[in-house]
């Protein structure tokens, strides 16, 4: 098999401080499959992707890349990279699959296996508790828009840290908290689909309170370092006219700072937000007491930066994005323009994620060490006839990236770990099986996975990150 030469990665890696923390990222929905095996309750994903017209080509997690059957050798193509690292989900409705109440043992033995099998590899397991996958029967009784969702999930979060907690040391509480309130309950793109608007920020708070709770959950059990997996998206103007500025303020506002301020600050972002949310004041007062408890890492999601205009009047929205903004919103999502984009059609700009590291560091000063928990691309990756999945764009984007890492550490931001998204292809949300962001391709015909160029190059990356740290 050919594969392509790159840039050394030592360069790259020489630039990254000691001890940096190389991973790859997955979550329980995108790639396990074994929908209705061993117990496994319903989540909102299998709801939703049954719902005509919600995912491209009706794709649905039912077999995903069958990462449950295959188990082993899925986690010797991670132990083989040779990182240190593997970030992963935890399905809530597989290990309590009425969302509360009783346990299910075979949900449980499965991530025993994980972490085991992790642990013989050499490989740090760092399990994120919520990606998405909310039982049914929890949505059925309101969501994320009642309150005793975040209590459900402490208990879930107690259930997980009695089995896993003698040999998990790394905890991940919630995946972007920001997306899952924004497409999943402002707007209809991503599961439960509700199509609230602003309506939907109760949604945001539960989360948050349900992060506190389970990070009470985890400490009481001396359960080692924890952090949350945050989205942050860098937003700009459209344009310097002061409605766009404002516009794009508010956005950034309620898709950034509305989830990082609670936690890392104790406060909400502004007093009219805080008007916006289903409490008392002396429950929020409370309930941000709990949710911005210390932690141990933050991590950050990254993919594009977003730019943003106040509605122009008569100016036609759908279709301009993946997503559609409801009318009445004080902003809209404008394409971002840049020269370079992924082929899902996502702007290629690094120094943004620098821009972000920096960012955070200046607003908050009790910023834990940051870990970037994701960052990725999709290219429409094919096996060439030589065997071989020539991937060089995905090279690029990831050199590129782990630069702007590197840019942040000159400039004295702790950040300790990059984890990529994502170890293999895998079930892109509503963007089902036509967008692969893996270091691995799979053939969803056959299953059968390849090692991309990519992967090569992250696993020399690795060694030369253990060499030079
Ligand atoms: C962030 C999400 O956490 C992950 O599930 C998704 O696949 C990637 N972004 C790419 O969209």
């Amino acid at each position: 098999m050919r594969r392509h030469a790159h840039a050394a990665p030592a360069e790259t890696a020489s630039r990254l401080p000691a001890g940096f923390r190389l991973g790859v990222s997955t979550s329980a929905y995108q790639i396990e499959g074994a929908a209705r095996e061993d117990g496994r309750g319903t989540s909102i994903w299998d709801t939703f992707v049954r719902r005509p017209g919600t995912v491209r080509d009706s794709g649905t997690g039912e077999v995903a890349i069958d990462h449950y059957h295959r188990l082993e050798e899925d986690l010797d193509h991670v132990a083989e990279l040779g990182v240190s690292d593997y970030r992963f989900s935890i399905a809530w409705p597989r290990v309590v699959p009425a969302g509360r109440g009783t346990a299910n043992g075979a949900g449980l033995d499965f991530y025993d296996r994980v972490v085991d099998g992790l642990l013989a590899r050499g490989v740090r397991p760092v399990p994120t508790l919520y990606h998405w996958d909310l039982p049914q029967p929890l949505e059925d009784a309101g969501g994320w828009m009642g309150r005793d969702v975040a209590y459900a999930f402490a208990e879930y979060a107690d259930v997980v840290a009695r089995r896993l907690g003698d040999r998990v040391r790394d905890w991940i509480t919630l995946n972007e908290m920001n997306v899952h309130t924004l497409y999943g309950y402002a707007l209809t793109d991503h599961a439960p689909g509700r199509g609230l608007g602003l309506g939907a920020l109760p949604s945001a708070h539960h989360q948050l309170l349900a992060h506190g709770l389970a990070v009470q959950a985890l400490r009481s059990h001396d359960a080692g370092r924890v952090g949350i997996a945050a989205q942050h998206f860098p937003v700009e103007p459209a344009s310097d006219d002061p409605a766009d500025v404002e516009a794009a303020y508010l956005f950034s506002e309620l898709t950034n700072w509305m989830f990082s301020d609670p936690i890392l600050r104790g406060r909400y972002p502004s007093d009219e937000l805080r008007g916006l949310l289903p409490c008392s004041d002396e429950q929020l007062d409370e309930d941000l007491r709990v949710i911005s408890a210390p932690l141990d890492f933050y991590g950050v999601n990254y993919y594009e930066p977003t730019r943003v205009e106040a509605p122009r009047a008569g100016k036609d929205y759908s279709g301009v994005l993946e997503v559609d903004v409801p009318d009445g919103m004080p902003f809209s999502p404008v394409p971002y323009g840049a020269p370079e984009a992924t082929d899902f059609g996502w702007s290629v700009v690094p120094g943004a994620l620098t821009a972000i590291l920096l960012e955070l560091r200046d607003r908050y000063p009790a910023l834990p060490p940051v870990i970037v928990t994701e960052n990725g691309a999709s290219f429409h990756d094919v096996v060439d006839p030589d065997g071989g999945v020539h991937d060089e764009p995905r090279v690029d984007f990831l050199r590129r990236h782990l630069g702007a890492v590197a840019d942040a550490v000159e400039a004295g931001v702790d950040v300790t770990g990059y984890y990529c998204w994502s170890a293999f292809d895998n079930f892109e949300w509503a963007a089902g099986y036509g967008e692969r962001f893996g270091l691995v391709h799979v053939d969803y015909a056959t299953l059968e996975r390849t090692r991309k160029d990519s992967w090569y190059w992250y696993r020399d990356l690795a060694r030369a990150v253990r060499g030079a740290t």
